[in-house]
């Protein structure tokens, strides 16, 4: 055979072969990204193409010749009869191709996920200010956005509910009423010592991935559709291309290299982007883009879930729970896209890491005509877990207690460890966890000295709050937990993986070249992870629900163990040594006393015709539930943590500022610990934000007023705590999951929790936490204000009364 030198991708000849005459910085950009072993901290496997910006998504790829534009016309009105529309003026403007309506759909209309009720452009009827009802098709981005305001649209205006009280009253639901109940929560609730009842408001959230919602679409040679796109579910993507085309899901590509963020807000809806262009393609024969403009993707596309909750709940003097009757209701919007899961996933961690004992949890879903609201990173979890933390609060004041105090008294704990759904609690981690961040955070000092701040001080006042998060991980439609990947071992002993996953910023990527990587005994820059296709791997899960690692990871290392096994069983014979004599380390092969090379080993192996390729397949065990008893055992397990904010707020303004945080979260065992802490600071920064300064706002027409970055503020990097310190939780999870990690992506996003709570905390102080002031998120400083007013105002009652 030729001799020639193996590859070595750290080399700078590998670096310059690309483009000898570059200069070093460009030269990087064909250098792989060095991440590191299992369990040590590596860099993200782009974080050098994202930061010289070599890094390409979908508005990036070359345009072939003949691309076309598109852009949407959408409602003028909530809710209306569509009477007319005369789109010649549209058709004629300059450089415009092509005009649509919902009757150039050849196949499906409806693109929804679940259970219908997404049209992609509204056949006569409009749900929502801003659906689609024509597309238009230009030669250029410019001209398709100048064509728009030219249509002649006749609307019948019909009554609409934009707030969630409307959608309520309006009586009509996009989902029945769902109610989880164990024991008799009425009568717990009517025998303990102390009642109590109140209710709250949690508005929404806008996604605000950096990269806008964007497909473009590639006509076939056999009649198909290449697409790519920024999504996280190329299958369902595929799927409904196929449907509105009206031809099979194997004419149909879906290719997703990686997203500039998605959140969730690319789970259902980027699909309807890909349809689109897909739609125009197929007819025009010419690959079209579509991307959405940023106000256009704030104004149509959906978002977290408003939801309001009511509660009575029933304690004894020291605050414990001894039933609860909590009622939440999601401002689903016009449709039930995922509502299903998300007001589930709500009503399942309404007791975040507390015992409710006898309880009875009730979700509504009622219709709005406003955007379909969609998945949001934790999947209406945080939801349910803020209403059940402001409880506990309301709790404590009313038992006189530190809300820490009371969290700790009701968490789950031996003899009481079973979910309202029936799952047993098998890792009590939470008071372990509490516990050392209640040390570490020096908590009960900084209460002293925050109570000694507070009473020498009238405008100015702290707050301080520790709260927990036990977050469940698993799709909770069982069927969506399984996952596949494809293995491709070629015979330079480089590595190229194919899995079911899509990368958005999260490092799922990087962990699957880890976790491959280490099943070869070869550095991860031996591994590549190729753009996620449908034509590779089929029938694929969303990446969401925080399980792409568990998922994809363990069916990664499935195809390696098939590879590895058909090495060994080739180097058994070939080398005559016994299976255990084979051992993979170091980018090298022992085979009893002498040492090959990887790439030898691969080369040898496939001279005698061993097959180096192979599929992974993995499910998720343990899981069940039965929607109809509404018990089950929905989570393979949980990820859990804590945090501590202290904020400092000005009475006379309500402004404030987050001034320290402390976290102690649990990953497991870490695959990558740089990227798990920068999923845990992204993740609670986000959340934060949520519950902070991202103020959704409509007007009474249903028009989304918040839609630009002007006026819907998103944290900055100024608004990171001065003081911050996240620590992982040292302890392997208990399941066996790849490495015995846990899953990382959502559950920080609960730990902004705790900042909602300091700021309630800091406007109790101003009534001496005799009286507990409502703040509905976000606590923007017009609400701090008003809950400083509220207790200000108790405490002059208060006075007048004596
Ligand atoms: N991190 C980044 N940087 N960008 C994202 O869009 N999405 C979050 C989380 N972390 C997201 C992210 C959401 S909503 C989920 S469900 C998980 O990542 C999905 O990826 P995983 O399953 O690989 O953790
Ligand atoms: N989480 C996130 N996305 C989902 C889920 C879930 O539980 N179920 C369906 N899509
Ligand atoms: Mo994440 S909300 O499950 O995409």
């Amino acid at each position: 055979m030729r001799n020639v030198r193996p590859y070595d991708p750290n080399s700078t000849a590998a670096a310059s072969a690309e483009n000898a005459n570059a200069p070093a910085l460009f030269n990087q950009r064909v250098k792989k990204a060095n991440t590191s072993a299992l369990g040590k901290p590596g860099i993200h496997e782009s974080a050098i193409k994202h930061v010289t910006g070599t890094a390409k998504y979908v508005d990036d790829i070359p345009e072939l010749p003949g691309t076309l534009h598109m852009a949407a016309g959408g409602s003028a009105y909530a809710h209306a009869n569509i009477l007319a529309m005369d789109l010649d003026e549209v058709a004629n403007s300059p450089g415009v191709v092509a005009v649509y309506t919902y009757e150039d759909v050849p196949g499906e209309l409806d693109v929804a996920p679940v259970f219908d009720g997404d049209p992609l452009l509204a056949p006569g009827v409009t749900q929502f200010v801003g659906q689609p009802i024509f597309l238009v098709v230009a030669e250029t981005y410019e001209q398709a956005q100048q064509a728009l305001p030219l249509a002649k649209v006749e609307y019948e205006p019909l009554p609409a509910n934009i707030t969630l009280a409307e959608g309520l009253a309006g009586g009509e639901k996009v989902l029945p009423d769902n109610v989880i109940t164990r024991g008799d929560a009425d009568a717990a609730i009517a025998s303990a010592t102390h009642q109590l009842q109140g209710e709250g408001y949690i508005a929404g959230q806008e996604h605000f991935y950096l990269e806008g919602q964007i497909s473009l679409a590639w006509p076939t040679e056999d009649g198909g559709m290449h697409i790519h796109t920024s999504s996280q579910h190329p299958t369902e993507v595929q799927k409904l291309v196929a449907e509105v085309l009206h031809i099979g899901s194997h004419l149909v590509t879906a290719e997703v290299r990686r997203m500039g963020g998605g959140f969730g807000g690319k789970e259902s809806q980027a699909a309807v982007l890909a349809c689109s262009a897909a739609l125009a393609a197929y007819h025009l024969q010419r690959p079209v883009k579509y991307r959405l403009p940023r106000r256009a993707d704030m104004e149509r596309t959906g978002k977290r879930h408003d939801f309001g909750f009511e509660y009575r709940i029933g304690f004894d003097n020291e605050g414990v729970i001894a039933g609860i009757d909590l009622t939440l209701a999601g401002l689903c919007g016009c449709s039930a896209d995922l509502s299903q899961g998300i007001v589930d996933r709500a009503l399942f961690h309404a007791d975040n890491g507390y015992y409710l004992n006898q309880a009875r949890v009730t979700g509504l879903a009622p219709r709005n005509h406003i955007v379909s609201n969609t998945a949001f990173r934790g999947f209406g979890g945080p939801q349910g877990m803020l209403a059940i933390e402001s409880i506990i609060d309301d709790v404590a004041r009313a038992v006189g207690e530190d809300p820490l105090t009371v969290r700790k008294l009701n968490l789950y704990r031996p003899g009481a460890d079973t979910t309202h759904y029936g799952q047993t609690i098998d890792q009590l981690v939470l008071a372990e966890i509490i516990g050392s961040l209640e040390q570490s955070a020096d908590y009960w000092q900084r209460r002293e000295a925050i109570n000694g701040f507070n009473s020498s001080n009238t405008y100015l006042k702290k707050g301080l709050a520790l709260t927990p998060v036990k977050f469940g991980i698993s799709f909770t439609s069982t069927h969506l937990n399984q996952g596949s990947a494809l293995v491709h071992v070629y015979t330079d002993g480089t590595i190229l993986v194919t899995h079911g996953g899509t990368e958005m910023g999260q490092g799922l990527y990087t962990k699957i070249a880890q976790l491959v990587a280490a099943e070869f005994g070869v550095d991860s820059a031996h591994v590549q992870v190729s753009a996620t296709r449908t034509d590779k791997i089929a029938n694929g899960s969303p990446t969401a629900a925080s399980a792409g690692t568990d998922l994809n990871g363990f069916a990664a290392c499935n195809a390696c163990q098939e590879i590895k096994g058909n090495l060994i069983e080739f180097a058994v014979r070939h080398f005559n040594v016994s299976a255990e004599q084979v051992v993979f380390a170091n980018n090298q092969v022992s085979v009893g006393e002498q040492t090959i090379s990887f790439a030898e080993l691969c080369r040898v192996a496939y001279m005698n015709r061993v097959c180096l390729m192979a599929h992974g397949f993995y499910k998720t065990p343990k899981i069940y539930f039965d929607r109809a008893t509404n018990q089950g055992h929905p989570f393979y397990y949980f990820a859990n943590g804590a945090a501590c904010a202290e904020v400092i707020i000005d009475c006379l303004t309500g402004e404030y500022k987050v001034e320290r945080v402390d976290i102690l979260h649990d990953v497991g065992r870490s695959i990558n610990p740089a990227l798990d802490i920068g999923q845990i600071e992204g993740g609670f920064i986000q959340g934060m934000g949520w519950l902070t300064s991202e103020d959704l706002l409509w007007d009474s027409q249903g028009r989304v007023i918040s839609n630009s970055p002007a006026n819907y503020k998103i944290p900055t990097a100024f608004d990171v705590p001065r003081h911050f310190h996240v620590g992982l939780y040292e302890g392997a999870n208990p399941e066996s999951t790849v490495f015995n990690s846990k899953a990382v992506g959502e559950p920080p996003l609960m730990l902004g929790i705790a900042v909602w709570a300091a700021l309630r905390d800091a406007c109790a102080s101003v009534a001496e936490h005799k009286f507990n002031p409502r703040l509905d998120a976000p606590a923007t400083p017009e609400k701090v204000l008003a809950a400083v007013n509220a207790a200000l105002a108790f405490t002059e009652e208060g006075s007048s009364n004596a």
